[in-house]
């Protein structure tokens, strides 16, 4: 058995990665937040042992002594927000002798996590940062396609969500670079925008529809210029489900660009509660999009575009794809690189979407 520990495992997100996790006969699975009840609440609910759901403090001095004590093979950290957080929990899954994966969505957090990779590889152990929708899923689609050009040159993409809103974890991360300056590679030169400004619509394949997205700062920025050599331009845009929603955010991150608002973090969890009272009223659909241009073989322009899109409510299940697939391929002994990494050239498209096998998401190949 590989004892799995979810950090965060009743968390949005963690909760449905467990929900992945629970049945399978490899695993022996451990659901750990700050709140014991919670978590025990979670394995009862998911036919666990009680004692599979436990107390633990991501930030307790003795994280890595815990680890130890509990055999943990595996950690899978989604107690965000990752933007500003520093890499504690994953230098002790390190000191424990653990691998490690985290679903972060930090720039400078996952394409950070290399300052690891002697520690871990000197330990023997997979770690791998960003183990989610970006950069996992994106790269994999660039890495799919990459053969079908002789040069690519732009990179933009972007998320539609769904009326289910994400937990407080991910949408203080979001709200924290709201209206905050942030560098991406356009047309070749880095330039400066704004997190959630550059209000654009997108045309999602149906059943999504047109949706506003923003500017958001992403791993992807950084790591895809490093990643294809000769991309000039790269762009991560997301949106949510409710016009009003996404208008008022994009008012408040305009508040903060103009220094009226120092910050809209206070805002993700009244905004949270009350996205929570509207889900009934907001689509259930939401969508992602893969778009890559320049020379094809033939030396003629080339685009591509790949969707994947949700319904029911299911897209929430899409950023847990990365941390599923590879928490199996662990349980199962396959061998994975050891040293730090961010989550890219790790999973293909089809590995990460077996992860995703009985909900309502399908994917639109290019
Ligand atoms: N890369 C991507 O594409 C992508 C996409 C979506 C989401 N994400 C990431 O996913 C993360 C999780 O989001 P979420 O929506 O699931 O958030 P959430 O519902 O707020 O869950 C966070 C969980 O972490 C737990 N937690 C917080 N501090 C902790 C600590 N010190 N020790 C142990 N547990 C702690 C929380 O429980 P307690 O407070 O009770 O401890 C909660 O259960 C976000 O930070 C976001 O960055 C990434």
């Amino acid at each position: 058995m590989h004892t799995t520990l979810v950090l965060g495992g009743y968390g949005f997100f963690g909760s449905r990665i467990c929900q992945a996790l629970a049945s399978n006969k490899q695993i022996y699975l451990l659901i750990g937040g700050r709140d014991g009840a919670q978590a025990q609440a979670l394995a009862s609910k998911l036919c666990l042992k009680p004692d599979q759901g436990l107390a633990i403090d991501a930030y307790a001095p003795d994280l890595a002594e815990r680890l130890v004590a509990l055999n943990v093979d595996t950690v899978i950290h989604t107690a965000g927000p990752f933007q500003g957080q520093d890499y504690t929990v994953a230098r002790a899954a390190i000191a424990a002798g653990a691998n490690y994966i985290d679903l972060a969505d930090g720039r400078d957090f996952v394409s950070g996590i290399e300052q690891l990779d002697i520690l871990a590889r000197t330990r023997g152990v997979f770690v791998s940062s960003g183990a989610s929708s970006l950069p996992a899923l994106s790269s994999a689609v660039v890495d799919r396609y990459l053969s079908r050009f002789r040069q690519l040159t732009s990179i933009t993409h972007g998320i539609g969500s769904g009326a289910r809103a994400p937990g407080l974890a991910t949408m203080r991360g979001v709200f924290s670079y709201c209206g905050k300056p942030f560098s991406w590679l356009k047309a070749g030169s880095w330039q400066t925008t704004h997190g959630w400004l550059n209000l654009k619509r997108y045309r999602f394949p149906s059943p999504v529809g047109t949706r506003l997205l923003g500017s958001c700062d992403v791993p992807d920025l950084v790591l895809f210029p490093r990643r294809y050599q000769g991309v000039h331009t790269v762009a991560f845009h997301a949106g949510f489900a409710g016009t009003l929603g996404h208008l008022f955010v994009w008012f408040g991150a305009q508040l903060v660009r103009l220094r009226i608002m120092p910050s809209l973090t206070p805002l993700a969890a009244p905004l949270h509660a009350i996205s929570q009272w509207l889900e009934p009223f907001v689509s259930d659909k939401g969508g992602m999009f893969v778009s890559l241009e320049g020379i094809g073989i033939d030396g003629q322009p080339l685009k591509l575009n790949w969707h994947l899109v949700a319904a029911q409510n299911h897209g929430p299940y899409i950023p847990c794809g990365a941390s599923i697939a590879l928490a199996l391929k662990l349980a199962r002994g396959e061998k994975l690189p050891h040293g730090a990494m961010p989550c890219m050239g790790l999973l293909t498209v089809e590995d990460y979407l077996a992860a995703l096998q009985g909900f309502d998401v399908h994917e639109l190949p290019a």
